[in-house]
Formats: C-alpha cells, structure tokens, sequence
C-alpha cells in the first residue's frame, strides 16, 4: 500500500461546480481518523465482511469498489455506527466507536457526514428543511444562524434557489447534490458517501465526484467514496480499495492497480466499467 493522499489544507473560497478542472492541493501526512481492525458481520449463514482492516488520515479521499451486495454499504454503516459488527474494532476520529456510550455517538455523529445510497431525503420537508435538519438536531445554532448555513451550503452545489421547493420537484442529480449539501451543513471532518452518483447520467455522475474533491479540499475534510463507477471516481480519489469474499482483496493507488498482474484488481481498475462482478465473465 501507498502512502500518497495527503493534502495541506485550501484555503481559497469555494469554486463554482462550473469552473474548470478541480485543484489537486499538494499532500502531507494527516492523522489517522478512520481505524477499523478486524471487523466482521454476518447476517444468518452469510459471512458479510470477514475480517476488515482499513485506516484512514485526514485529508484523503479513498475510493471504495467492489461487486454489489459485497459489503460495501455495511461496511460504511458500521462506521457511521448505525449498525453493530459481530466482532472488530472501529475508531472514529480517535474514539473507540463500539465502547462509545450513546452521548458520545451522538456526539461523534455531528462530527460525521453520511451520504446515502438512496436519496433519502425527507420528502415531506422542503429542500432548505432537509439541509437544515442535521444542525437543527444537533440544536446549536440559532434560526437565522441555520438559513445563513443552509443558504451557503446550497449555494456550494450550485442550487442557490431551491430551498422552497419539495423534493419531488427536483431531478435525480439535484437530489444528490442537496444530499451533499446536507451532509456538510454541521462541517464535519468525516464523510461516508455510499454510491452518491447511482443512476445519474455520466455528465452529472462526473460533476457530483468533482464537487465532492471540491468541497473535500475546501474543508480539508476527510472522504470515503463508495461507488461502482471507477472512470467517473478517478479524478476524486488518493486510493482505493476493493472488498472481495469479505476481504480487503486490494489496497492502493490507481498506479498501483494498473501495475498489479491480479486479473481481478485488473478489471475492476480497467476503462470502461467497473461495477462487473469478475465472475460475470469468466
Ligand atoms: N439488515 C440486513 N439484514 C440482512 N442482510 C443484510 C442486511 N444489510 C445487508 N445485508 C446483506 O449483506 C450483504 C451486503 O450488502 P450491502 O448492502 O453492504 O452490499 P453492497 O456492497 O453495498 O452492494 P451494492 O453495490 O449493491 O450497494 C448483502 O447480501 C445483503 O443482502
Ligand atoms: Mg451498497
């Protein structure tokens, strides 16, 4: 595994998802944020995750590939603790996450941004509600503080006037960008994004990873990018890793991949697509 991820923080204001090519800020060592030893997680008979071992440090962004129903999703759930592992340990932010009490979870939680699979947006909530919800809960902030927030965040993704609207009156990318948007509302340093392009058209797909890297370098954030779509992911991520049989079956940069004789690693990294399961086509 290589080391090569790490980013200084950007200080610049936050560009427009219009502008040109994204900034790849220069790289140092950040601190681990993200520890997660041994963790497995069955369901009944189905070994899920058997054994995970994955670190991350501040600033990068890792990409998280591997065939559907693999784990990936499960393994950024037991991250975010939303769901318990059968055995492992997990180390949020310097804190042990599975001894933590619900007080400090909690605590842990505002610090953390999840962006989900689906949408799962409220849809009886107006977009501004939806972003505004996470700090709402947290219950810091006062009103105007929150529009103040929410306008800003909703401005980053390039929706500056959806706020009154309802969810079902926005399209399937501007869903997603608003899920950014909320999942950024309380600053957090961690982000789990689980698939944040699925279903979108290829030119949008490319403008949600490069306002992810965007927003990431803003903030000097920390990301872990589950998604299928390995040519669209590319320009966002440091490194990768690829979940197989329960496993972390790889671990690297795209360099890295492309250098490995591992004919699974191989398709998976290759032009094209990469959400074929290997044994599709052997
Ligand atoms: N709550 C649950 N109860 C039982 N089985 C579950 C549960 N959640 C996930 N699984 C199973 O765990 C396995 C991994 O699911 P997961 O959603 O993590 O896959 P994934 O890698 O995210 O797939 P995709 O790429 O399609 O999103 C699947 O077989 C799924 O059916
Ligand atoms: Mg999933």
């Amino acid at each position: 595994m290589t080391h090569t991820g790490f980013r200084d923080t950007v200080a610049e204001p936050m560009p427009s998802l219009r502008e040109g090519p994204m900034p790849r800020a220069p790289k140092q060592l950040g601190e681990v944020v993200l520890r997660v030893r041994g963790l497995k997680k069955n369901f009944g008979d189905a070994v899920v995750l058997d054994g995970i071992d994955f670190e991350m440090r501040a600033g990068e962004v890792v990409g998280v590939i591997g065939p559907g129903g693999v784990g990936k999703s499960v393994f950024v759930k037991i991250c975010c603790g939303l769901m318990e592992p059968d055995e492992g340990h997990v180390e949020v932010l310097g804190t042990d996450l599975l001894a933590s009490d619900q007080k400090t979870k909690q605590r842990l939680r505002e610090r953390v941004g999840l962006v989900f699979q689906n949408y799962a947006l409220f849809d009886f909530m107006t977009v501004g509600e939806n972003v505004a919800f996470p700090m709402v809960q947290r219950g810091l902030a006062k009103a105007d503080e929150i529009q103040v927030k929410v306008q800003e965040r909703l401005a980053e993704v390039d929706l500056p006037n959806v706020r009154h609207l309802m969810p079902n009156e926005l399209s399937g990318g501007m869903k997603k960008r608003v899920g950014l948007a909320r999942a950024n509302i309380n600053d957090p340093e961690l982000i789990f994004f689980d698939d944040p392009t699925a279903g979108l058209d290829p030119v949008t797909s490319s403008k949600i990873f490069n306002l992810i890297r965007r927003t990431q370098a803003h903030r000097n954030s920390t990301c872990l990018v589950i998604s299928h779509d390995i040519d669209r992911m590319r320009p966002a991520c440091d490194r990768y890793i690829l979940l197989l049989n329960g496993l972390v079956h790889f671990r690297g940069t795209e360099a890295d991949a492309m250098h490995s004789q591992d004919p699974i690693v191989k398709e998976f990294f290759r032009k094209g697509d990469g959400s074929k399961k290997p044994s599709d086509e052997r």
